[in-house]
Formats: structure tokens, C-alpha cells, sequence
């Protein structure tokens, strides 16, 4: 084994099996070197790519990014279009880079309102990739409070018991397990109705690092801080 290799499983002793990321900060990014904002949505969208890659290189089992969320359709037109339109050239391109990678993208959220096209492409996308078993999730028009409303109204149609267990199998995450690790870059406090239900336990990391500028180096940092906590789960 080359020294580095080494060297990096010592890093991640405790990976965590699920890290989960608001991609917060292009527009200030943006902003700051007098470039319109969605470009820095379109250097935020290389981020994401590198890090799901590092995210799986180190053994992270689950990613989930939150690209757009229910509150997102307030902003400018061109900005959610251009959001937009940065998803559908991914997915574009992931096909071909996720078969490299191996990596399985599932999509979280309401899909109702997206374009005809963007739907076709998830769509595809997931159905290609769906024999991996390390998980992108990307979160798309999603909302916490939503995905719960959803899942109450679907518990109800089903006649369910309301039970911890069954209310989670209609959740979007559905068989996958909650975030150990949730990292919120750019210096915000806040969940941002990120997770609601899944985040019950989870750690938190925050950086004052705006997303574009975010590398595997803070990544981490963020796991490195994750390694030091004591998990109680309510217990002592
Ligand atoms: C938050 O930063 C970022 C978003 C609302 C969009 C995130 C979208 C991408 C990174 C691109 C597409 C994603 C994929 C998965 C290909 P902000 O605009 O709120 O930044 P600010 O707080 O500095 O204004």
C-alpha cells in the first residue's frame, strides 16, 4: 500500500457512513469578484462533483447535496434557470463520469414542477445508475416540512400504524440511514428546512468557507472534527 493511501485511512478511522452538504455561498462567491451569481452557481456545480468523488474515494457510502430547495423558485428567473439548466448539463455529463465513479444518484424532493426534460433526464439517470451502491442524493425542490407532509399524507393513504419505522419508509431517503454528518459551508447557522426528520442525531459542521472555494482538504477538516465527537444518541 503506497504511504499516502495509508496515511488517508488513518485520517478517516471513522468515516462517516452518510455526509450531507448545503451548498451554501456561490452567490457571495459570485459577488465578490463582480461575476454574475449564477456563475458562481456554475463553479459551486464543479464542487459538488469533485467532492461526491473524494466523498466516495474515502468510503462514505452516502452523499446528499441540497441543489434546490422548495423556497428556491422565489429568486430571479435567470437564477433558477440557470440552476436549472447547470443540472440538466450534469446530467448530461454524469452518466458517462458515474459509470467511471460508480456511483448511484437518487433524487429527493417534489418533481412535479420540473421541466419535462430535467424529469426525463433524472429519470435515466437513476435508472442507469441504480446497481451501485455508494448513494448521491441530490436534493431537488425539496423541503423538509414538505417531505414530511408528504409522507403523513402517504402514511394515511396506506392506513399505516404511525410508527417511527413506517412514517420513514415514505420519506425520500427511504431505506437509506440519516446523516452522521451534516456541513454547512459559508459561514450560515441554519438547517434551512434541510433534513428535518433525518437530521434528528446527526452532527453538524460549520466552516466559513463559501461553497466554490469548498475542497476534499476542508472535507477533512469537517470529518477530522466529526472523529472527535461523542455520539450519545440521548444515552450517557
Ligand atoms: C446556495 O448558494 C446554492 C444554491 C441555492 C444552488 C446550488 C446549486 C448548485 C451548486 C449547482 C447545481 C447542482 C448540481 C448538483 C449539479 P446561494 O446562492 O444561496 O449563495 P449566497 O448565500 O452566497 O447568495
Amino acid at each position: 500500500m503506497a504511504f499516502w493511501s495509508k496515511k488517508r485511512k488513518i485520517e478517516h478511522n471513522a468515516v462517516p457512513r452518510h455526509i450531507a452538504i448545503i451548498m451554501d455561498g456561490n452567490g457571495r462567491w459570485a459577488k465578490k469578484r463582480g461575476l454574475p451569481r449564477r456563475y458562481g452557481h456554475r463553479v459551486g456545480a464543479k464542487v459538488f462533483r469533485r467532492i461526491a468523488t473524494y466523498c466516495k474515494e474515502i468510503g462514505v457510502q452516502y452523499i446528499t447535496v441540497y441543489a434546490f430547495s422548495t423556497e428556491n423558485w422565489k429568486r430571479p428567473q435567470d437564477e433558477v434557470e440557470a440552476i436549472m439548466e447547470l443540472l440538466c448539463e450534469y446530467l448530461d455529463t454524469a452518466l458517462a463520469e458515474f459509470e467511471e465513479n460508480r456511483i448511484r444518484l437518487c433524487f429527493l424532493g417534489d418533481r412535479t414542477p420540473l421541466s419535462d426534460k430535467l424529469k426525463a433526464k433524472m429519470a435515466e439517470v437513476e435508472e442507469k445508475s441504480k446497481k451501485y451502491t455508494t448513494v448521491c442524493n441530490i436534493a431537488l425542490n425539496y423541503g423538509g416540512r414538505a417531505e414530511i407532509l408528504h409522507a403523513a399524507r402517504a402514511l394515511l393513504e396506506a392506513g399505516e400504524e404511525p410508527t417511527e419505522e413506517n412514517f420513514s419508509r415514505h420519506l425520500y431517503t427511504a431505506g437509506q440511514p440519516d446523516p452522521d454528518l451534516i456541513i454547512r459551508p459559508s459561514g450560515e447557522l441554519r438547517l434551512s428546512n434541510f433534513l428535518l426528520w433525518q437530521c434528528a442525531y446527526s452532527e453538524f459542521y460549520f466552516t466559513d468557507v463559501l461553497w466554490p472555494d469548498f475542497t476534499p482538504a476542508e472535507l477533512d477538516r469537517a470529518v477530522a472534527d466529526y472523529n472527535g465527537r461523542k455520539r450519545r444518541y440521548g444515552g450517557v
